[in-house]
Formats: C-alpha cells, sequence, structure tokens
C-alpha cells in the first residue's frame, strides 16, 4: 500500500472514529425518553362530596400522558367508592382477568364484567368468575376539598399486582 493511500485511509477512519464517539451522546439523548419510566401525577377527578356511602360512581378526567417524545392528553376513569368513616377507595377501570372494563350493578350491589363474567363485592373482592385478584385499588388523595387520583395500570391475568 502507497504512503499516500494508507493516510487518506487512516484520516478515514480516525475521522470515522471521532463522528462516532460525539454520536454516543446524542443517540442516547435522541432514544432515552423511549426507556424512561414517566411517573404519573395526581389528577384531580372532583369533590369527595359528591360520592355517596355504597354507590360507587365512575369519575372521568383528563391526563396529560408523556410517552417517549409524545404528550398527549388521554380521558381516563376510575372507579371511586366512597366508605362510611369519609374515606375514598378508587379501582382501576379494568378488569384483573384480561383488561376489560366493568361496571356497577345497582340491582345486585356487584361489579360486574361483561368479559368472562368476573363479579367483585363493593370493596374490589373477587366473588365469581376467572378473576385471579381483586381489582386493583388506585393511589387516592383529598386535598383542600378537591380528590385526587394517581392513573396505573397492572398486568392482567395475574395473581399479584404487577405495574406496568
Ligand atoms: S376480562 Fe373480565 S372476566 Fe375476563
Amino acid at each position: 500500500m502507497e504512503r499516500r493511500t494508507f493516510l487518506v485511509r487512516m484520516t478515514g477512519f480516525i475521522m470515522g472514529l471521532i463522528g462516532l464517539i460525539l454520536s454516543i451522546p446524542l443517540v442516547g439523548y435522541v432514544i432515552s425518553p423511549a426507556f424512561r419510566r414517566h411517573p404519573q401525577d395526581w389528577a384531580e377527578t372532583g369533590s369527595p362530596d359528591e360520592l355517596t356511602v355504597g354507590i360507587p360512581r365512575e369519575l372521568s378526567y383528563v391526563v396529560t400522558l408523556n410517552d417517549g417524545w409524545l404528550k398527549t392528553t388521554a380521558t381516563k376513569s376510575v372507579w371511586a367508592v366512597r366508605q362510611p368513616d369519609g374515606a375514598v377507595t378508587v379501582f382501576s377501570p379494568l378488569c384483573t382477568h384480561l383488561g376489560c372494563g366493568y361496571h356497577w350493578d345497582s340491582a345486585d350491589l356487584t361489579f360486574k364484567c361483561p368479559c368472562h363474567g368476573s363479579i367483585y363485592n363493593i370493596n374490589g373482592k373477587v366473588l365469581a368468575g376467572p378473576a385471579p385478584r381483586p381489582l386493583d385499588r388506585l393511589p387516592v388523595k383529598v386535598d383542600n376539598g378537591r380528590l385526587f387520583v394517581i392513573y396505573k395500570e397492572f398486568r392482567a391475568g395475574t395473581p399479584r399486582q404487577i405495574e406496568l
């Protein structure tokens, strides 16, 4: 190999290497949001005074989601139950069997899932059907007379609650 050819190739190799090293932080910056976990914020869902003891109510609200590079808004809903002591329990709206939405049956006083027939009592306990665990409870707090919830999703079909 001629000296000139060698120098041209070495220069190209060194330039390529420098470019590669400089691009590592840039690539990391670009792809890291896709792997970063974005904790949800507290979302206001209304006033706890609108809830009646023993009558679950589906609450809908808008949340802002950070998904990778995308910031979107979505409407979420949860089931809220006011307890006799005034505390509020909030359930994920997804059946723990395979994630279908369930509803409150005011005649039977149970939550019923239309997909495969799981039935839960007002405290989320499984009464019948294939559901492997009770309804998933969500973090809830009352601040300044307003009810706040953190929306979370969990793996369906497992006896143990595993957050996604
Ligand atoms: S998804 Fe609810 S019972 Fe199967």
